[in-house]
C-alpha cells in the first residue's frame, strides 16, 4: 500500500480526541491517535502533531506531559484547550485557573497576523470546556485570540510553527473549526491522499490472501459496520463466509425482517438466524441498573454465539465490523484518560478467546468512512444511513426493569416517532422514544388512566459526541403525541426532551 503523509494526534484524555482526528481525515490527510508518551522517533517522521485537549489540571503532579523534544523537532504543532496550557507551561508561560470557567459556546475576538487563524472574522463562535487558562506567554509567542473570560484565549510562535487554541477547532459548533484546520494542514503542506476508493480493493486482496480457504462467521447486528465488514469479506471469500444474527427481540419493529431481506435475498450470503428473545428476558428479569443490563445483554449475546458457531463446524475466522475508535478506546495506551460514561456493546465486541482469529477489515476507519464504502460497495441507504441503534436495543430505552410488555410499548411508539419524522423528513440525526417507569394520572375516554409517560428524543449532531436537541415543529410534535397516546394502550403522557449533549447523552442509559 502507498506510504500516507501522517498526522499524529497526542491524546490527553478528552471527549473530542477522535473528532480531531476525523477532522484531519476528511480533509484527505491520515491522522492517528496515540498516547502522549508515543515513540519520539515515530513522531519525528509525521508532518504535523496536534495535541489535544483533556480533563487535567496542570498544577497537579500526576498531570500528563510529553517529551519537551517534541517542541524542538520542527514539526508544525497545534495545541488545542490542555493542549495549548501543556504547551504554555512546558515553554515557560503560566497556567491558572480562570476566575471563571468557559463551557459552550463562547465569542472570541481574533488578532490580526495570526497564521492558523488567517482567513477567520475578527468574532467568532467557538466551543470552549475548559476551567484553567494560560495567563503568561512563553517566550516568543504572541496572543492570537481573547474572550471575554479568558485573554489568552489563542497563542502562536510562527517561527517554531506552534499553533494553539482555547477553543476547539475540531467541535462543529466552533465555526471557523473547519478553516482552522485547512490552514494547519497547508502549514504542515501534508498531501490529502487518503480516500476510500482504493481502499475496497486493497481490503479485499489483503482479505484473501489471509484467509485463504478457510471459513470464517460473522455476527451480523443490523448496523451499517458488521453489514460493511460482512460484504468486503463476502467478496473475498464467497460461499465460506457464514453470517449469524441473533434476534434478541430487544430489536426494533420489523428490523429483523429487513436483515433477513438485506442479507439473504439480496446479498446472497449464507445467514443464520437465532431467535433468544425468551432467553434475553430471563436474564434481564428484575435487572435495573443501566450497566448490568449492558453487561448481561453484551455476555449473553457472546454465549449465544460462541454456541451458534460451534454448531457450523470447523471455522478458523471471525469477522467483526471493530472500527478504529473502538481499537483505540480499548488499547492500553490511548483513550484510558478519558472518563468512562458507559460501556457500549454492539456486535462488533466479541472477545478474541472464543477461539477465532480475527479478521477486521474496518479497524483503520471511522464510521462515516464505513459509510461511504457502504455506498461504494452499493448496499442500500436504509442499512448504510440507517439511524444510529445501539447495540443493548430497546432495553436500554426502557427506564428501570426490561419486560416483554414494556418493550411493546416502547417499540409502538419508536415506530411512531420513526414514521412521523421520516413522513415529514425532519432534520434529525437520531430519534427515539424512552419508557419511564413512573405513572402520571390521565382522562382517555372519560375515564381515569394511570399510565407510562412516552419520552421522545430528537436531536441533531454530526458525530454523536456533542449533540442539540432538534427544534421539530409543533404541528409534528403534536402528530407523535396524539398518536402515541391514541395507539399505545399504557401510554397516557407524552414529553419531548429538550436537553443538549452534554449534559446529557444521546441514550437515557
Ligand atoms: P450516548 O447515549 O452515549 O450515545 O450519547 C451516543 C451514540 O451511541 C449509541 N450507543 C450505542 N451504540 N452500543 C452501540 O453500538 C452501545 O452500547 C451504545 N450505547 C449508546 C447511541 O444510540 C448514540 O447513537
Amino acid at each position: 500500500m502507498q506510504k500516507k503523509d501522517l498526522i499524529y494526534v497526542l491524546d490527553f484524555g478528552s471527549q473530542y480526541s477522535h473528532l480531531i482526528t476525523r477532522r484531519i481525515r476528511e480533509a484527505g490527510v491520515l491522522a492517528e491517535l496515540v498516547s502522549p508518551d508515543f515513540d519520539i522517533k515515530k513522531l519525528a517522521e509525521a508532518k504535523g502533531i496536534i495535541l489535544s485537549g483533556g480533563p487535567q489540571n496542570l498544577s497537579e503532579k500526576s498531570s500528563l506531559k510529553i517529551n519537551k523534544k517534541v517542541f524542538d523537532l520542527g514539526i508544525p504543532i497545534l495545541g488545542i484547550c490542555y493542549g495549548m496550557q501543556l504547551t504554555a507551561f512546558m515553554q515557560g508561560g503560566k497556567v491558572k485557573a480562570g476566575r471563571e470557567r468557559e463551557y459552550g459556546s463562547t465569542e472570541v475576538v481574533i488578532k490580526k497576523g495570526s497564521v492558523v487563524l488567517r482567513g477567520l472574522s475578527k468574532n467568532q463562535i467557538t466551543w470552549m470546556s475548559h476551567g484553567d487558562q494560560v495567563v503568561k506567554l512563553p517566550k516568543g509567542f504572541t496572543t492570537t485570540a481573547t474572550s471575554k473570560n479568558c485573554p489568552i484565549a489563542g497563542m502562536e510562535n510562527a517561527k517554531k510553527k506552534i499553533y494553539c487554541l482555547q477553543f476547539h477547532p475540531e467541535v462543529k459548533h466552533t465555526a471557523g473549526g473547519k478553516k482552522i484546520i485547512e490552514n494547519f494542514l497547508k502549514i504542515t503542506s501534508a498531501k490529502r491522499n487518503w480516500s476510500m476508493k482504493n481502499f475496497i480493493n486493497d481490503s479485499v486482496k489483503e482479505i484473501r490472501k489471509t484467509i485463504g480457504n478457510d471459513r470464517a462467521v460473522c455476527a451480523l447486528s443490523g448496523g451499517v459496520d458488521s453489514a460493511v465488514a460482512a460484504t468486503m469479506v463476502h467478496r473475498a471469500i464467497g460461499k465460506n463466509l457464514t453470517c449469524i444474527y441473533v434476534d434478541t427481540g430487544l430489536m426494533r419493529e420489523g428490523e429483523t425482517e429487513q436483515i433477513i431481506k438485506t442479507f439473504k435475498q439480496y446479498q446472497k450470503i449464507d445467514l443464520r438466524i437465532i431467535n433468544a428473545e425468551a432467553e434475553f428476558l430471563s436474564k434481564l428479569k428484575s435487572v435495573t441498573d443501566p450497566e448490568k443490563k449492558r453487561k448481561i445483554i453484551g455476555e449473553l449475546f457472546i454465549r449465544i454465539f460462541e454456541k451458534e458457531s460451534k454448531k457450523l463446524g470447523k471455522i478458523k475466522w471471525l469477522v467483526q465490523g471493530t472500527l478504529y475508535p473502538d481499537t483505540i478506546e480499548s488499547s492500553k495506551s490511548v483513550g484510558k484518560n478519558a472518563a468512562v460514561i458507559k460501556s457500549h456493546h454492539n456486535a462488533g465486541g466479541l472477545p478474541e478467546k472464543i477461539g477465532f482469529k480475527l479478521s477486521e477489515p474496518l479497524r483503520e476507519l471511522y464510521k462515516d468512512e464505513v459509510r461511504k464504502l457502504g455506498k461504494l460497495l452499493k448496499l442500500p441507504d436504509s442499512l448504510t444511513y440507517r439511524q444510529p441503534f445501539p447495540g443493548p436495543g430497546l432495553a436500554i430505552r426502557i427506564i428501570g426493569e426490561v419486560t416483554g410488555e414494556k418493550l411493546n410499548l416502547v417499540r409502538k411508539a419508536d415506530k411512531i416517532v420513526c414514521d412521523e419524522i421520516e413522513r415529514v423528513g425532519a432534520d434529525t440525526q437520531q430519534y427515539l422514544a424512552v419508557l419511564l417507569p413512573v405513572r402520571s394520572v390521565g382522562v382517555q375516554g372519560d375515564a381515569r388512566t394511570y399510565g407510562h409517560p412516552i419520552v421522545v428524543r430528537a436531536v441533531t449532531t454530526s458525530d454523536l459526541m456533542t449533540a442539540d436537541w432538534a427544534p421539530l415543529p409543533h404541528s409534528l410534535l403534536a402528530k407523535i403525541s396524539s398518536r402515541i397516546t391514541n395507539e399505545v394502550h399504557g401510554i397516557n403522557r407524552v414529553v419531548y426532551d429538550i436537553t443538549s449533549k452534554p449534559p446529557g447523552t444521546v441514550e437515557w442509559e
